[in-house]
């Protein structure tokens, strides 16, 4: 049998001494400690044995029944999905880790010479739950600048794809061929037990997370700079900051409005289709960069991640048809144009939320700071004073009001970022954060494989039937 030493470095070997330790030991990895990884061992330890106490007490508690209209209906609302990152509230918006969008903006580590958070401080919280202090969150920018650059297959494979492939289709396609780097993958071939799997996921993240920026800056270098080359990353930038040069875009505004939007979309519970997505293709033990460019895939639909890239669109449309000077009644005929040929007006509407997206509040605050005599961002403006009411008109849309992608596309543009199509890329970039932090917990917690059972429409109709028939038997027994 090969040693166990041979096939694991010396570091994770300790590590795994660590987790065994009684949790007195434990605590000696103080709340200051820059080491995300050992204390993740830690908070993996205890919450172990809470969610074990937790189901071996209430393991066949019944939390929600299911109507035919949510199986119709894409599963809206059916409480059936484990996340432990954030949760969603209809009326207030996300809450990471049990604080609203507003109170991490507030407590989370700023970047030095700027007023906004650092990203690095909102995956250290999705991770462990805890308020991290500058130091850990400047760690992990220097970890994700040292993993940042490229394997050449994958540098090859991002320069030679058709110029009309869309930026999401590349940033998938990059993103599976790292699967080389995984070494979830390998350990799994090797054969570590199930308990050791979230150590390897956990490297694996920190890995994709610091190679996301690269691989979208080389895309939208070759989309639109013919194909020069992006920048060295710098070890003592910030992640966001270190994006925005990779970008060629080193205006103060740009970076300090790519650490907001970074932050804020990090994540925003497990039921949206790109969580899902990876949440689920993880649970086949695919590594983690197969998972995350599986939930990358769903970005592409219009939808989703693709809506960032549809206002656009649809304010360059309104704006072809009457001018940057667009007035309300214009912009109210432009809308219900948008209703009657049957399409979507995008950034408006939310399949959970049923008041403003918190996230396009804060965007929107942004650009009235910084950006306010901009066309574009007076069009998001008046947009948040008509759409609301002609869909509350219309009728049957749940939520009227604007969701965090009615405001992103304008003020990428007006920071400098003109390629509509890439704004999904950055979203993509943002979202990894969420994602990578719930798959971590996923393999800590064990989740097996995912497999609910379908029925077809005749099966359902049997389902009910027998529903009815079994409360008329209660009724005739009574
Ligand atoms: C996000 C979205 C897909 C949620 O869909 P949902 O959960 O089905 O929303 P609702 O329950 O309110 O939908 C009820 C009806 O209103 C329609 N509707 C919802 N939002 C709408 C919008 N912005 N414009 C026009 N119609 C809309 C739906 O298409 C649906 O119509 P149908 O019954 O004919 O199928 C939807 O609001 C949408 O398409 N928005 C625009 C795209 C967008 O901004 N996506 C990004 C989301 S973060």
């Amino acid at each position: 049998m090969v040693p166990l030493r041979k096939i694991f470095s010396n570091r994770l070997i300790a590590q795994f001494q660590v987790r065994s330790m009684p949790l007195s030991v434990l605590r000696k990895f103080t709340s200051h400690s820059t080491d995300l990884k050992e204390i993740m061992a830690k908070k993996i330890y205890e919450h172990r044995k809470v969610v074990k106490e937790f189901r071996e007490k209430y393991g066949s508690k019944v939390i929600e029944e299911i109507t035919v209209d949510q199986m119709y209906g894409g599963m809206r609302g059916m409480k059936c999905l484990l996340t432990e990152t954030s949760e969603l509230d209809p009326e207030e918006g996300i809450r990471i880790r049990n604080r609203t969008l507003p109170e991490c903006l507030e407590q989370l580590p700023k970047a030095q010479a700027g007023e906004q958070p650092l990203p690095e401080g909102i995956f250290w919280l999705l991770m462990t739950g805890d308020m991290p202090t500058y130091e850990q969150a400047k760690s992990l920018s220097q970890q994700w600048a040292e993993q940042a650059q490229l394997p050449p297959h994958v540098l090859t494979i991002l320069n030679n794809f058709p110029p009309n492939l869309h930026p999401v289709a590349r940033f998938a396609a990059a993103i599976t061929a790292c699967n080389t780097e995984s070494v979830f993958a390998k350990a799994y071939s090797e054969g570590v037990p199930e308990s050791r799997y979230w150590e390897f996921t956990f490297d694996d993240a920190m890995s994709l997370i610091a190679k996301l920026p690269t691989i979208a800056a080389t895309i939208y270098k070759n989309m639109n700079h013919q194909g020069s080359s992006v920048c060295v990353v710098d070890p003592a930038k910030d992640w966001a900051h270190n994006f925005a040069s990779m970008l060629g875009n080193e205006n103060h505004k740009f970076i300090e409005f790519m650490r907001l939007y970074l932050t804020i979309l990090s994540d925003h519970e497990g039921g949206n289709v790109s969580a899902h997505t990876a949440h689920l293709v993880g649970s086949a033990l695919s590594d983690p960069f197969l998972s995350f460019a599986a939930g990358m895939s769903s970005f592409a639909g219009p939808l989703h991640g693709l809506a960032v890239q549809e206002v656009l669109a649809w304010i360059a449309k309104l704006m072809e048809r009457y001018g940057p000077d667009v007035t309300e009644d214009q912009m109210k005929d432009f809308v219900w144009e948008t209703l009657n040929s049957g399409q979507v007006v995008p950034g408006y509407g939310h399949a959970v939320l049923r008041r403003t997206d918190p996230r396009f509040t804060v965007q929107h605050h942004f650009a009235l700071k910084h950006l306010s005599n901009e066309p574009l961002i007076k069009i998001v403006s008046n947009a948040y004073k008509v759409v609301p009411q002609v869909l509350r008109e219309y009728g049957k849309v749940k939520n009227p009001w604007p969701n965090s992608d009615a405001c992103t596309g304008a003020l990428f543009q007006c920071l400098g970022l003109k390629d509509m199509r890439f704004s999904t890329l950055v979203f993509g970039v943002s979202r990894a954060l969420g994602v990578m932090a719930s798959l971590v917990w996923d393999r800590a917690l064990s989740l097996p494989m995912e497999q609910p059972s379908s029925l077809t429409t005749d099966e359902l109709k049997k389902f009910a039937g027998d529903a009815q028939k079994t409360s008329q038997n209660v009724k005739q027994a009574i």
